[in-house]
């Protein structure tokens, strides 16, 4: 069961970093980490993660021994988080920013950190997601791109996203692929959308059974495994 041993912190630096040590340290899978704040909290791609005290849902999982399913990870957790909120926020609709950005209204609630030591056996998952953050309480420079359950009009708890969340994640991490990339796929924000990356632009196709992007450029189909796209707004 995802969810047990449960560790919480009032204040951390990342909650990754609690996990990443647990799990060096043999915890099992499912083990929990979450933390009401983090001072040092980490996003994708070198970015930092940042929440106002006690508003966001801030965890992180230890995963073991998934074998060819590990791939799916980080698809399978965005599916899970959206399933979560919507379970809580039934007047919400979550669609999923490739590869597993949570979107509500096209802007971003829950964003996904997966790091691992695959050859030691084990992963963490870290996830964050605005709860209960106000629409003003966001830096500036993201006022027209982030957004919360309370800013979509949700009166949800960071406890009552969480216990939506734990039975769905140990539904999703690690369930049947075809599955995890059906329901994935029906919520695919860029699907036949214009978006570019470093290097090159064209129309998002929705991704491979490994959860790569599928791309139609001018000189052809390519399939992005890594990094990040942008929408074209
Ligand atoms: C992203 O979209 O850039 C990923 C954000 C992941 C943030 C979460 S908050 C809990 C966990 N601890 C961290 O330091 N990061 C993840």
């Amino acid at each position: 069961m995802i969810g047990r041993p449960r560790v919480h912190h009032r204040l951390t630096d990342s909650t990754n970093e609690r996990a990443k040590e647990l799990a060096a340290a043999g915890a099992p899978h499912g083990t929990l980490v979450t933390a009401g704040e983090q001072s040092a909290g980490r996003g994708r791609q070198g970015r930092v993660w940042t929440a106002p005290p006690g508003k966001a849902l801030l965890m992180s999982v230890v995963l073991r021994d998934l074998g060819p399913g590990h791939e799916l990870v980080p698809l399978a957790a965005a599916v899970a988080v959206c399933e979560a909120c919507e379970a809580v926020a039934p007047s919400v609709g979550c669609a999923i920013k490739w590869p597993n950005d949570v979107w509500i209204d096209r802007r971003k609630a829950a964003g996904i950190l997966v790091e691992g030591r695959p050859q030691q056996g084990w992963m963490v998952l870290g996830i964050g997601l605005n709860v209960a953050t106000g629409a003003e309480e966001f830096p500036e420079e993201l006022h027209e791109t982030a957004t919360s359950l309370a800013a979509a009009g949700a009166t949800a708890s960071v406890d009552d996203v969480l216990a939506a969340l734990l039975p769905a994640l140990h539904r999703r991490v690690g369930g049947d692929p075809d599955l995890v990339l059906g329901a994935w796929r029906a919520r695919d924000a860029l699907l036949g959308e214009r978006v570019s990356w470093d290097g090159g632009d064209g129309t998002a196709q929705g991704v491979t059974d490994s959860g790569d992007l599928v791309v139609d450029t001018d000189s052809g189909q390519v399939e992005l495994s890594a990094g990040e796209v942008h929408l074209r707004r």
